[in-house]
Formats: C-alpha cells, structure tokens, sequence
C-alpha cells in the first residue's frame, strides 16, 4: 500500500505560502519546468505560492507532518465555470498513484464550485501527466507546442455540498493549529537558547552545547 495512504488532505491557507513554495522548490529542475512550462527561479515560486494561495484553492497532501504534494485549481468567474488545475507530487512520492488522487480530489472540487470541465496545459515530453490525464479520461488535443487536456467533471452532488463545508472548516482548524504549534515551538527553542546562553555566562567553565544545537526543543 503506497505510504500516501496514511496521508491526510487538506486546504493551504495564505499563512502557509512558505510551506507550499518549499514543496515547489523541491521539484526536480525538469518538474519545475513541467509544472510551470518553462523555468522559474526560487523567488518567482515563492511569488507563485503566495499568489495561487490567495486565488486559488490549493489543497495539500501532508504526510508525517510534510507536504508531499499538492493540486491548484483555478475556477474562473469569467467565463464562469472555467476551470485550470495543476498538480505535483514530491518526487520521492512519484508513481504511488498520488497525482491521480490530487487529480480526483480536484475535479470533485471543481464540480462543487460549479465547473463543467477542467483544463491541463501539459508540455509535450510530459509523459507522466500525458497518461494521467488519458487514463482519467481527458479529451487530448494539440495546443501550440504543449498539449491541452480537457477532463468533463460530473454535476455537482448537493448532498456533498456539507461534505466539503465540514472539510473546509476542518482544514482552517488543522491549518491554524499548524501555525500555532509553529509559533510555540520556536519561542520555546529561543527561549532554551537564552537560557543556555544565560547559563553559559554565569558558569563559563561548563561550556556544553546549547539546547538548540543538540535538537533539544525543536
Ligand atoms: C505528473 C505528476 C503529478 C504525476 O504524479 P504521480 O503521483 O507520479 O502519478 P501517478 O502515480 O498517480 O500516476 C498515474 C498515471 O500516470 C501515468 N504515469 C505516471 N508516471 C508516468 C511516466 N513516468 N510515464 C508515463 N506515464 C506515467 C500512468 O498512467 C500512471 O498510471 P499507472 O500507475 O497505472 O501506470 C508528477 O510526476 C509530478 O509532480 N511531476 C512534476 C510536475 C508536473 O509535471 N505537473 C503537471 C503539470 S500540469
């Protein structure tokens, strides 16, 4: 069974800009290009994360507390119903079948938000999203020198609609208690770090490493 299973799924939240750049940037330099369709550099992915974090909904796969992969989706209002997604996958989580439930995951999204079809721009040496779009029964066309996928997303089922709320509410929760536990942890690492520091300069003659340097409250 793929380790992704014990994974959970849940909304980012602008607070967690950080964390979704550092998963792109964890990307192989030829995933980078695939996800983007050309090169961006590091500060350009953190322009990215934060942008797509606050107009999009971004949804990330954490496992033991790491974000290992992660899809975008993009409903335009104008036309309405327009739908993009993008998606990856840590490359140490690759062919687990985890961009295929990113991809699930976000066409029954797009189907709550009210989107008939949703879009994947994919470069044409892409052979890994090539056969995940086909084999999710997208309509492959030529688009330039790239490859579009359409992909029909079934009619909304109202009675996910509560579904999704709770979810919703779920991933603010968890998202905040990850911001929380963030703020605690490093106060507290500063704090043995002062202490130590304190410590070091009453009695000279222990020496010793601080607590930080040996992984203490972290
Ligand atoms: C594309 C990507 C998301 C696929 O993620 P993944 O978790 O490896 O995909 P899955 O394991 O769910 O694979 C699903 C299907 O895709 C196809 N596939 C996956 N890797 C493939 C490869 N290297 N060559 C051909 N087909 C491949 C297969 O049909 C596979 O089905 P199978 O497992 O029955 O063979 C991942 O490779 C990635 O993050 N790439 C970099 C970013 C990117 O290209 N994003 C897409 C931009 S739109």
């Amino acid at each position: 069974m793929p380790g992704w299973t014990r994974a959970h799924f849940r909304r980012l939240f602008p607070w967690e800009a950080d964390r979704y750049a550092a998963h792109l940037k964890a990307l192989t330099p030829q995933g980078r290009r695939w996800r983007f369709c050309g090169c961006l550099g590091d500060d350009a992915l953190g322009a990215h994360a934060a942008r797509a974090i606050e107009t999009c909904h971004v949804e990330g796969c954490f496992l033991d507390g790491r974000l290992i992969g992660a899809f975008e989706l993009f409903v335009d209002p104008l036309p309405l119903g327009h739908a993009q997604v993008a998606l990856s996958v840590d490359p140490a989580h690759h062919h687990d079948g985890l961009g295929s439930e990113l991809l699930a995951r976000a066409t029954s999204r797009a189907s709550l938000m009210g989107a008939p079809e949703i879009d994947l721009q994919i470069q044409e040496d892409n052979a890994a999203m090539i056969g995940q779009a086909r084999r999710a029964g997208a309509a492959m066309s030529r688009d330039g020198v790239d490859v579009g996928a359409a992909l029909a997303v079934p009619p909304a089922d109202p009675r996910r609609l509560s579904l999704a709320l709770l979810q919703d509410e779920a991933s603010l929760l968890q998202g905040m208690f990850a911001l929380v536990s963030g703020v605690v942890r490093r106060a507290v690492a500063r704090t043995m770090d002062d202490r130590w520091r304190l410590g070091a300069r009453r009695w000279p003659a222990r020496g010793g490493m601080s607590p930080s340097a040996t992984g203490e409250g972290q």
